[in-house]
């Protein structure tokens, strides 16, 4: 009985493990290369904070709209479907860092990481408000957002001035899937003592 019991607690362990391991990224889809500086600066973006100010990951918001600029001739927006929001590393923070490299390329852009939300594009204007996620580093950051066309293709972009970034303070110290699992094995340390307790307690009064 003792024993069938560690199996199952060994078993369990190793499910929990399985569910704390980083999953691999999802595969990147062939399309045709689309450089930024081909793309026209069609949309005006502005985001809610501050230029320095400071948001803390996992509890900051960001207000995010976005609109045709006016310049624009009336119909440019005509194969806007979907508008997608990035959030790309401010140049300070990309700075001897290979693994921020903003590139021309979009699919080897590596500045704007993090999605921030696609959505329908809707005539004239959009608006979202972002909460930092968890995982989003310590950094400068500006807002991207770019206008897809009906296969999914960037057709134009807009951006808040990098040179205007806000900051996100980072969850420092141990990384966000760390602290679960460590959340996870608290909970189970308890559940396996509330177990034994139980197991051993029957063996006596048997
Ligand atoms: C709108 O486009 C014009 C012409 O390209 C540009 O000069 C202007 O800065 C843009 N407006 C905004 C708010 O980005």
């Amino acid at each position: 009985m003792a024993r069938r019991g560690v199996t199952t607690a060994l078993s369990l362990v190793v499910v929990f493990l399985g569910v704390c391991l980083p999953r691999p990224a999802a595969a990147k889809t062939a399309t045709a290369q689309v450089h930024l500086s081909a793309l026209p600066r069609a949309l005006v973006v502005a985001v809610s904070p501050k230029q320095g100010e400071v948001l803390h990951a996992g509890d900051g918001v960001v207000t995010v709209t976005w609109s045709l600029n006016t310049t624009e001739p009336a119909g440019a927006d005509a194969a806007f479907k979907a508008v997608r929001v990035k959030l790309c590393y401010a140049p300070a923070s990309r700075k001897d860092r290979g693994w921020r490299k903003a590139e021309d390329v979009l699919h080897k852009d590596k500045a704007c990481q993090f999605k921030v939300t696609e959505q329908p594009y809707a005539a004239g204007a959009g608006r979202f408000e972002y909460r930092v996620q968890r995982d989003i580093p310590t950094a400068s950051y500006f807002v991207r957002a770019f206008a897809l066309d009906a296969s999914g293709t960037e057709v134009a972009y807009g951006q808040t001035s990098p040179d205007a970034a806000f900051d996100v303070a980072g969850i420092t110290g141990i990384h966000a899937s760390l602290k679960v699992a460590a959340g996870v094995f608290s909970a189970f340390s308890v559940a396996a003592l509330a177990f034994f307790f139980v197991v051993e307690n029957r063996k006596k009064n048997k």
